[in-house]
């Protein structure tokens, strides 16, 4: 419910950012459709005796839906979050969050007033601590209850218009890989009607900037659960990789030495459980994932159907990517021809730019690498690889010189330049 700024800028894709602060999950919000909850540091709503910010009635786009989406009123990510909430907090100056109780992106400090500058990492570039700390923080993310958030079990029509609230505790891990299942999944029409060409992240303008704030928000939910003010997600740099040479014990865990499709027991990964993985069994239900173990990572890279994919992206892609001088063009979704947003992503052809609807390449290709969890795109934020792939993925958008609307945004986070100087070859 964060996303207003975004609306404006992303044509007329909308954008759903699911965060249900606990907050805001009694049936008396519900009801009320409001979500306004106090700032701890002065108890009134949205900070407002200390200028934090205010409870407005939230702006919504009038922007049609696109053609992919022939419905009205049957989704409850529809004019995001209108279905729950039409009151938010609308924070001032640096100030931002569901309660205007965070920072603003690049800054912080009690007040907000002090600029920060957080640096993404290569993997490689981290020494054994620093890597091992990172490990560690993901590992306690995925093992703590969110104090903050909770997931919604039920749409607004199963919750009764909000007279019957249905929500669940989550970690904080597994809070982003439920949002990144919610803002993707398919739409239960009633009865056993599914409708399933339709996401909220991926295959439209949207795909960019809905991944790069979700990155922004996850690094920022670790931030604050370890109170390391300065983590960063390290990237995965894949360009001309022969293999996932991150697939090894000491990074993102190695192959178990009995069965190709699990991790090594030896790997921190091993012992996790995945969730929102079982999207065709939602659907018969007519439910929503509700967070419950579904059983390991799977993971047999390189096991994929190499008809589909037959290599990994090459840096002679990624600069061809970059080339591209429109961020978006024609039908601005799978089958847009020359768009940057839809060859990074991985439906054309990264060395003409031509939609190519029998190949996964680029960002795709490495999700069908993986041949497992990271392949669906409703649960692939299990699998940690997807924080890694989704930085570097993130820092070639940061060097499209072309993009530079969504930049404008998110200029606070700068990569590592000097090393990679090849990208910024243009
Ligand atoms: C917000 O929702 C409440 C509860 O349904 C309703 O009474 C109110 O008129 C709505 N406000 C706006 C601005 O739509
Ligand atoms: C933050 O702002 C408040 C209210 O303006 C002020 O009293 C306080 O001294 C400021 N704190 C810092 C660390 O600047
Ligand atoms: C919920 O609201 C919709 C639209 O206003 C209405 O058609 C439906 O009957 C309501 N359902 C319940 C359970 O109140
Ligand atoms: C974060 O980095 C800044 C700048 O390098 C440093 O001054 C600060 O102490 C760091 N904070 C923590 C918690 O390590
Ligand atoms: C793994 O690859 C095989 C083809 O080699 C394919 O049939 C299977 O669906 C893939 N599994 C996943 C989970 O992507
Ligand atoms: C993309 O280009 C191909 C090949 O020229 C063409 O067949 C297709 O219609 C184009 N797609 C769009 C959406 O313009």
């Amino acid at each position: 419910m964060f996303l207003a700024v975004l609306y404006c800028l992303l044509w007329s894709f909308q954008i759903s950012s699911a965060h249900f602060p606990r907050a805001c999950a009694s049936s008396k919000n519900l009801m009320a459709k409001e979500c306004c909850p106090p700032w701890t540091g002065d108890g009134s709503p949205c900070g407002q005796l200390s200028g934090r910010g205010s409870c407005q009635d939230i702006l919504l786009s009038n922007a049609p839906s696109g053609p992919q989406f022939p419905f009205k009123g049957v989704d409850d990510r529809e004019s995001w979050p209108s279905v729950f909430y039409n009151r938010t907090c609308q924070c001032s100056g640096n100030f931002m969050g569901f309660n205007c109780g965070n920072c603003k992106f690049g800054f912080g400090g009690s007040n907000c007033t002090e600029k920060r500058l957080l640096i993404r990492r290569n993997i490689y570039d981290l020494s054994v601590p620093e890597k091992n700390k990172f490990f560690a923080y993901l590992n306690l993310a995925k093992h703590t209850v969110s104090p903050v958030y909770v997931i919604p079990t039920g749409t607004y029509d199963q919750m009764n218009n909000g007279s019957t609230p249905l929500f669940n505790d989550i970690t904080i891990y597994d809070l982003f890989v439920w949002m990144h299942y919610y803002v993707s999944r398919d739409t239960l029409l009633g009865g056993s009607e599914i409708w399933r060409d339709v996401d909220f992240a991926h295959e439209a303008p949207g795909f960019l900037p809905w991944h790069r704030l979700f990155l922004l928000l996850w690094e920022q939910e670790i931030q604050e659960l370890t109170g390391d003010e300065n983590f960063t997600i390290p990237y995965w740099d894949w360009r001309d990789a022969e293999n996932c040479d991150i697939c090894t014990d000491e990074y993102l865990g190695g192959r178990h030495p009995e069965n190709p499709n699990l991790l090594s027991p030896a790997s921190f990964f091993s012992s996790w459980q995945i969730i929102c993985s079982r999207s065709e069994e939602y659907n018969s239900r007519q439910a929503l994932c509700d967070g419950t173990p579904e059983g390991p990572l799977i993971r047999n890279p390189g096991n994929h159907d190499k008809t589909q994919t037959p290599r990994l992206p090459s840096s002679a892609d990624v600069e061809f990517c970059l080339s591209l001088t429109q961020y978006e063009a024609g039908s601005m979704d799978r089958t847009a021809n020359f768009s940057f947003r839809n060859t990074l992503e991985g439906f054309a052809n990264p060395l003409t730019g031509i939609a190519d609807s029998s190949q996964s390449t680029m960002h795709n290709a490495l999700h069908i690498y993986m041949n497992g969890t990271m392949s669906q795109v409703q649960g692939s934020a299990n699998d940690p690889i997807f924080l890694l792939h989704h930085a570097f993925v993130d820092r070639v958008q940061y060097f499209h010189r072309h993009s530079n609307v969504l930049e404008m945004l998110f200029n606070l986070l700068i990569f590592e330049m000097d090393k990679y100087s090849s990208l910024i070859s243009q």
